[in-house]
């Protein structure tokens, strides 16, 4: 009997900006204090994308440039890239379509997918379903500049969001290794508490909405935490109950970093103890789509083939949903990756300025 082809995880980039704004730094710019932003929501920094015209296709650049290398994966043999980002670089083309243009990726084709902070567990979905389809090398990227639509004057949203990407290879898989199972869902209701207004098809750019601020992220902070904390935690559970999985059988839980509080809540719900969560949102703080990727990233050493890895995310939309995954490589990786090289790009794609 042929056996069960699943997605399997085979690689990890990532890529944060330079530059880190702390929350001294925050203070000095809005009314708002270290203290406050650690007890309430868990971060000390997070990293900042600076200058003019470089937007979200340049961090999943550097990401997708990283885990070719790493993986040692000949570009042209990638099938497809899909772009999990609510900050992309323009309308059109996709960010995933800059991205694989600078990377050399010239066999593929491309889409940018838009779920919030649940962008990338969509998208590696997604993308595990294409791998049992029939797909070879399908690159998964969670990628924001959050700073881009963050309005600094608002000290509600200014601590909480950064900017960064990461990316996975996704490649088959008969050993019973990769995603085995996830269970996603949104409802549109949520888009009162957490959006942006204009900018797209119904409010245009115009001064009316420049001066009503409605290109920047709108967020009703308490009933969007009540709604993060109890569906993680229910769906994290449910992923549990269907796949019998106990406490004990989970090597990591893989939660969305938009507040520590609320990764807390989840990981008690699931019984877990702390040293069983991926939590780097002091570094980095709500990177949206790369939240995920970027735990992977730092994680990536602790990994041995085998772990069962529960995902869970929550997000605008609203959007939510965890994913069973089982890891299908050991960690053999220096702990922490550092600033990814400028890797030779192939001729045909050297001059465009991204
Ligand atoms: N610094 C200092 N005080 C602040 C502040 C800041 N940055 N932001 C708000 N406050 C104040 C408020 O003005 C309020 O003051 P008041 O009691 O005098 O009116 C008080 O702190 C409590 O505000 P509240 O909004 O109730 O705080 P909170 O404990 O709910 O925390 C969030 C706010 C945004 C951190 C929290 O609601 C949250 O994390 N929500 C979910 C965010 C999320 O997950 N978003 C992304 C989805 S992926």
């Amino acid at each position: 009997m042929e056996k069960k082809i699943t997605a399997a995880i085979t690689g990890v980039g990532g890529y944060v900006p330079d530059y880190i704004l702390d929350n001294d730094e925050l203070s000095r710019m809005v009314d708002t204090s270290d203290e406050w932003i650690m007890s309430r929501i868990g971060i000390k920094t997070r990293h900042i994308l600076k200058g003019d015209g470089i937007g979200t296709s340049y961090m999943g650049i550097r990401a997708v440039r990283e885990l070719l290398e790493k993986t040692d994966t000949d570009p042209m043999e990638v099938d497809l890239v899909i772009c999990a980002t609510v900050t992309p670089d323009m309308f059109f083309p996709s960010t995933a379509n800059l991205i694989s243009y600078k990377c050399g990726i010239m066999n593929a084709f491309t889409f940018d997918l838009s779920a919030a902070c649940s962008g990338f567990l969509f998208a590696l979905q997604t993308g595990a379903k294409y791998i049992e389809g029939g797909l070879k090398k399908v690159v998964v990227v969670g990628a924001d500049k959050m700073s881009s639509i963050v309005n600094y004057d608002d000290r509600a949203t200014a601590p909480i969001f950064g900017d960064g990407a990461g990316a996975v290879l996704l490649e088959p898989n008969t050993e019973g290794l990769g995603v085995l199972d996830a269970d996603l869902h949104s409802d549109g209701g949520g888009f009162i508490h957490l959006h942006m207004k204009a900018g797209g098809s119904a409010y245009p750019p115009s001064k009316e909405t420049l001066r009503r601020g409605w290109h920047t992220i709108y967020q009703e902070g308490q009933p969007v935490f009540k709604a993060a904390v109890s569906r993680m935690a229910d769906v994290s559970t449910e992923i549990m109950r269907r796949n019998h999985l106990t406490a004990d059988d989970i090597r990591y839980l893989v939660p969305h970093q938009a507040n520590k509080r609320i990764i807390d809540a989840t990981a008690k719900r699931m019984g877990l103890p702390a040293d069983k969560c991926m939590v780097n949102i002091e570094r980095y703080a709500n990177t949206t789509a790369a939240t995920l990727p970027l735990c992977l990233w730092d994680y990536e050493s602790r990994l041995k083939k085998g772990d069962n890895l529960v995902f869970a995310a929550f997000g605008g939309g609203f959007t939510w949903g965890a994913m069973y995954l089982k890891w299908a490589y050991d960690g053999n990786i220096p702990d922490k990756c550092g600033e990814p090289e400028d890797i030779p790009l192939s001729n045909n794609v050297n001059n465009v300025k991204l």
